[in-house]
């Protein structure tokens, strides 16, 4: 038993325009591209309940009803499939006890942090997790099995812990101004204490390579700070820079992720993931390796 409230809400916000894969996302979200078979939003979703999260909290906008639709019940889909015999368990992962998946509106995509603030109301005055969907964290595979997913990581960690968390990765020093950077202190194993944040810094400038990488577990009071947060890098409402005036006054720490990360936001990630996700796959894996080997015995160069 953990002395610390337990994590059972996920906000999931899927409510950005995706203009890094246009013309794709013009009329389908981003975050229902699929990685070979699952859309990017279902392995999020399947991190966070093997995490243990109950609820599942969209934040939504215009054009992203698919996403609620996909883990909604497809009556004539499944009556067709059974009255031709067809196996019904690949749907069994978007299946969702009624009441289990909510969703929030943000009406214009102001920026992650004014995107977790739409979620106020539901989540309360529980600490919660965040998804960002297209960052795709793959836990190493062992002998017996898949590993531990990342949010599961950040969840045992937190259990120790308590306050917030982000999961951070290492990067090239180069690319740090691409994403938020931490502000390391002590370091304990896979936790570090952070000490400071700040959203796409100047290379000359980042504190560390270290950077966020897609999933958090915060306190609800993060909602308070996000209630007069202005606007930060790009003119958005940061959620890192909510994060970073509530260290000092509660726990704040980072977890590397043991494990594999896809920026599945960019589109040479997406494709990454694409290839090493089937690779990995025992019903295909061997004919896409022969493939991809053809490809590249062919020259196909740009
Ligand atoms: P991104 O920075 O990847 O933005 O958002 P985006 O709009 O999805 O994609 P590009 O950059 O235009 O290609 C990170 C996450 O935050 C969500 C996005 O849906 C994505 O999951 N987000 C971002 C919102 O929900 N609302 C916002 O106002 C901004």
């Amino acid at each position: 038993m953990t002395k610390h409230k337990p994590i059972r809400k996920a906000v999931f916000p899927v409510a950005g325009l995706g203009t890094r894969f246009l013309p794709a996302t013009k009329a389908i979200p981003k975050e229902m591209l699929p990685i070979v078979d699952r859309p990017l939003i279902q392995y999020a979703v399947d991190e966070a309940r093997e995490a243990g999260i109950e609820q599942m909290i969209f934040v939504t906008g215009r054009g992203k009803t698919s996403i609620v639709e996909h883990f909604d019940i497809a009556y004539e889909l499944e009556h067709t499939m059974s009255e031709r015999g067809k196996d019904l368990s690949v749907l069994d992962s978007s299946r969702f006890t009624p009441g289990d998946v909510l969703t929030v509106r943000q009406q214009v995509p102001m920026g992650l942090g004014h995107a977790i603030w739409c979620a106020r109301a539901i989540v309360g005055d529980e600490p919660f997790a965040i998804f960002l969907p297209d960052e795709l964290m793959v836990a190493h595979t062992t002998d017996s099995g898949a590993g531990t997913g990342c949010m599961k990581q950040m969840v045992e960690a937190y259990e120790q812990t308590g306050g917030n968390l982000i999961s951070v990765l290492e990067v090239p020093q180069d690319e740090v101004s691409s994403y938020g950077v931490i502000d390391p202190g002590a370091e304990d194993g896979a936790l570090t204490e952070v000490k400071g944040l700040v959203e796409k810094p100047p290379v000359a400038e980042a504190p560390s390579n270290k950077i966020i990488s897609g999933r958090y577990i915060l306190q609800p009071e993060v909602m308070r700070v996000l209630e007069d947060q202005g606007k930060g890098a790009g003119g958005e409402i940061q959620l890192t820079d909510a994060m970073a005036r509530m260290i000092g006054t509660q726990p704040f720490h980072a977890v590397t992720f043991d494990g594999r990360r896809y920026d599945c936001g960019s589109k040479t990630g997406f494709v990454e993931a694409t290839m090493a996700l089937a690779l990995e796959r025992e019903d295909m894996g061997a004919d896409v390796r022969t493939i991809m080997q053809q490809l590249l015995g062919q020259g196909i160069q740009s």
